[in-house]
């Protein structure tokens, strides 16, 4: 059958495109980029807010509607397991509704006659899937699947079920394949990677140990960290090792303690700023990132007010801003009074401006500096080759002369913010 995959969510559901795409592989189907020739199609959705679930939905319509004969439709993903039988009741497009731990089963389920909802959790791993990846040099290793944090504003730990790691010497023999296979950068994905653990091996020395196997030719990064479980272990192993990446992705969410406490993170605005500065100081040149949460329940104009300042403290170089969105089953629904829509869209819009005001800042002051980037392909724009530094700022490169997965020395000479321009410099 020739099949296409569409992607939304965060690089978990990225990397389950590529084990989904690895399955019906193995199983002699093909994937493909096109839509319109596709006899499936498979939408892996994201739940983590209403726009996204709303707008993977409408995909689906859209896409049904492509191929000249109606393909068969598959939801995958987070919306999957959170509505399952539901969603295949309402929307008659759809024949088969697949949560995120079954997807092994697919190909025994195309060839059902009948519509069917399967969301069992927990059980699969996909240790025997050899995963497509579509990202060379670029790739994802996951160590941990499922998060049990429970943040009260949070749907995940609803639809990636309870937490598990993966055995490290899978995941050190998935590395070496990776670095043989010539992978210049390896990204370590769980929800929550400092609770990785298994047979008493925490996630700094998890990390050692992959960039050790990893090398001097392959960097290594990793997504996501509750700031609760950055311990110094984890930031010394960072500092130690060249090939781990000065970057790291730290959501603070909110930079009021009644706030935190009310989302149940397990940090303080104090500890949290404490932890940044522990990294810039091990790591001076470190590009840190937050997501930021604007009018969760209860969220006075002063509690807001300290969003505001903890991002003009860290000034952070990227950050990731949500407004609140009512997800079904959390416990922050119950917390009252909810701030309405529009204050909370105004709330956004003040966080937005600020941080593009930084990330700005923060952009143009690396010009002149020298830095080694990893070509990851064509850029947008023809004739040019995009790439990316150990923090994982986007470079663009004017010319064509050069593969991806190589490092090149180069000087940066234009920064906007998010993309920046670089060229070349012999060493
Ligand atoms: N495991 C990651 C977060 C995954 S969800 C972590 O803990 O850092 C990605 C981001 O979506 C969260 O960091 C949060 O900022 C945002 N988010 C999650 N639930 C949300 C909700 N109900 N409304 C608005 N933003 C939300
Ligand atoms: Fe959600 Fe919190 Fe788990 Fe992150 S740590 S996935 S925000 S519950
Ligand atoms: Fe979205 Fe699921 Fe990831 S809800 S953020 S795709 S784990």
């Amino acid at each position: 059958m020739i099949c296409h995959i569409e992607v939304y969510g965060c690089q978990m559901n990225v990397h389950d495109g590529e084990i989904l795409s690895g399955i019906l592989k193995a199983a002699g189907h093909t994937v493909v980029r096109n839509a319109k020739i596709a006899e499936a199609v498979f939408v892996v959705t994201c739940a983590v807010r209403e726009h996204a679930e709303t707008r993977a939905l409408g995909r689906i319509t859209h896409l049904a509607g492509i191929p000249k004969k109606k393909p068969i439709m598959v939801l995958c993903g987070c919306v999957a397991q959170e509505h399952g039988e539901k969603l295949l009741k309402k929307i008659k497009l759809l024949d088969f509704v697949i949560g995120p731990d079954v997807y092994h089963l697919i190909p025994e389920l195309l060839q059902e006659r009948r519509r069917l909802s399967v969301t069992d959790q927990g059980a699969e791993d996909y240790e025997q899937v050899k995963a497509v990846r579509e990202q060379f040099p670029r790739s994802y290793v996951t160590v941990m699947r499922g998060c049990d944090n429970f943040c009260t504003y949070c749907i995940v730990p609803y639809v990636r079920g309870r937490e598990r790691s993966r055995p490290s010497e899978l995941i050190l023999k998935e590395v070496e394949k990776l670095v043989e296979a010539g992978y210049g950068e390896i990204t370590l994905l769980g929800q929550n990677v400092n609770s990785y653990t298994h047979n008493g091996m925490n996630f700094p020395k998890l990390l050692e140990k992959v960039s050790t196997v990893a090398g001097d030719r392959c960097r290594v990064r990793f997504v996501t960290s509750n700031p609760r479980d950055l311990t110094a272990e984890l930031a010394s192993v960072m500092a130690s090792r060249e090939n781990i990446c000065n970057q790291f992705h730290l959501p603070a969410q909110s930079g009021n303690d009644r706030v935190l406490k009310a989302m149940r993170r397990g940090y303080t605005r104090n500890g949290y700023i404490e932890k940044i500065a522990m990294l810039k100081e091990l790591m001076p040149d470190i590009v840190i990132s937050t997501d930021m949460i604007a009018g969760f329940p209860g969220e006075t104009l002063e509690e807001f007010e300290d969003t505001v300042s903890l991002m003009k403290e860290v000034r952070y170089d990227y950050a990731f801003l949500f407004r609140y969105s009512e997800r079904e089953g959390t416990a922050a629904l119950n917390i009252s009074p909810p701030v309405p829509v529009k204050e909370r869209l105004r709330r956004l819009s003040i966080l937005q401006d600020l941080q593009a005001k930084i990330t700005l800042e923060k952009s143009r002051e690396i010009i002149g500096r020298e830095m080694t980037v990893l070509v990851t392909g064509p850029a947008r724009r023809a004739g040019q080759m995009a790439s990316r530094t150990m923090g994982n700022r986007l470079i663009i490169l004017e010319s064509l002369d050069f593969t991806p997965g190589e490092l090149v020395p180069v000087r940066i000479v234009k920064a906007d913010g998010y993309t920046h321009f670089g060229e070349p410099v012999s060493v």
